[in-house]
């Protein structure tokens, strides 16, 4: 198939007349049962007709995923729930004003009009009203309801960019449009709302902190902060190999320089045998790396930009064929909840604790989890 292709230039302002109708043409397409990727202030969505079985169907095979992994319905207006949900329990009420438009999702009990498709044969519906206009344009054009899910191959790294979904969904669906780099980086925070206290399946750009202040007191999928529980994951979504870098990545936890050394060491190993290594670095400790390839993620007191730069650089070792990729660790509070989240699927977990100076046996690596 062959991917039409369409440039928003003004995303976040006013769109030209051809824009707009690009826009249309992209909503005709999924009203038709056709897919197309769309930006929003989150990551890019690989979008199709929520209430059309097929289009699940296609946005499954499109992106090779498992089809028990349910999707995300996008509204353009949030009288426009009421459809799509059984119940609106008043938390929900009080998040929606606290928080949309914007990057969080809800779960809630599904309305018979959606297909089990979509819900990946759950009882319950994931909802989110996007804050980023060619989003909420794009919903509006397709009938009000967008199945989505992040526009990458099942496995890799959601993209941030029309670059990256055209890397993975050229030829395999109808439409890219292409609204430059989003704002966020990281997937919408999704919040159980079925349960009591309501609970985080995955931690994003809405803090628990955030969450805590508005409906008292909220729970974390135990998962999330213990990956040894045992216990599946909420979201089927989260129980699968995810983020994943071409290459294996190792996260160091550490002071700056014991880190910067430890890497340096790995990375001397990694040449001699033959293996690009790369790092992942924040601005402060950048020029103390002497691996192949140094990708900056931004500054450690900035972590909106971490964030933001956090799958881009994932995605940039790929580029560049690096190997053996090393990455410096972050702190887990607040908005570093959702970070450290991602980086640890991506790294599927391999950590390196560094916990003092290097001894006469060299560096202490007991705490490896592989
Ligand atoms: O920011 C985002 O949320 C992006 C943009 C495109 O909106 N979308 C996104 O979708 O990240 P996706 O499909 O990559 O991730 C959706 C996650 C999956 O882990 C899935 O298992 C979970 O949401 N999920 C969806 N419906 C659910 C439900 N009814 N119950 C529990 N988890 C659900
Ligand atoms: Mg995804």
């Amino acid at each position: 198939m062959e991917t039409i292709r369409i440039k928003i230039k003004s995303a976040l302002g006013e769109l030209s007349c051809e824009e707009e109708q690009g826009l249309r043409q992209a909503g005709e397409l999924i009203k038709k049962g056709g897919l197309v990727a769309f930006p929003t202030e989150t990551v890019y969505g690989l979008g199709g007709d929520a209430l059309n079985p097929d289009s699940s169907r296609k946005i499954y095979a499109a992106k090779g995923r498992p089809s028990d992994n349910p999707l995300i319905i996008h509204i353009s207006r949030f009288a426009d729930i009421h459809r799509i949900v059984d119940q609106l329990p008043e938390a929900a009420v009080k998040i929606a004003d606290a928080f949309w438009p914007g990057p969080l999702t809800m779960i809630l009990p599904k309305a018979d009009i959606v297909p089990r498709e979509t819900t990946g044969g759950l009882r319950t519906v994931a909802v989110r009203f996007p804050s980023h206009p060619v989003a909420r344009k794009l919903i509006a054009y397709s009938g009000g309801y967008i199945a989505a899910p992040s526009a990458n191959l099942s496995g890799k790294p959601s993209p941030t960019s029309a670059k990256y979904v055209c890397e993975d969904m050229d030829g395999r669906i109808d439409m890219i449009i292409d609204g430059g780099e989003v704002g966020i980086g990281l997937e919408s925070t999704i919040i159980d709302l079925t349960v009591e206290p309501p609970r985080i399946l995955r931690p994003g750009y809405v803090t628990q902190e955030m969450l805590d202040r508005v409906l008292g007191k909220v729970d974390i999928d135990v998962t999330i902060i213990d990956p040894d529980s045992g216990q599946a994951p909420k979201a089927p979504g989260m129980k699968y190999r995810h983020y994943a870098p071409k290459g294996s990545l190792t996260i160091v936890e550490g002071a700056a320089e014991q880190t910067a050394a430890y890497i340096n060491e790995m990375a001397a190993a990694d040449r001699a045998a033959g293996r690009k290594s790369g790092v992942i670095g924040t601005t402060e400790v950048l020029e103390q790396y002497r691996t192949d390839v140094v990708k900056c993620i931004g500054s450690r007191g900035d972590e909106e930009e971490i964030a933001r730069n956090l799958f881009t650089v994932l995605r940039q070792m790929d580029d560049e064929g690096v190997e053996s990729i090393y990455s410096e660790s972050f702190s887990e509070k607040g908005l570093g909840q959702a970070i450290m989240n991602r980086l640890l699927k991506a790294a599927g977990h391999r950590v390196v604790h560094l916990p003092g100076r290097p001894n006469a046996q060299g560096w202490n690596r007991n705490r490896m989890e592989p």
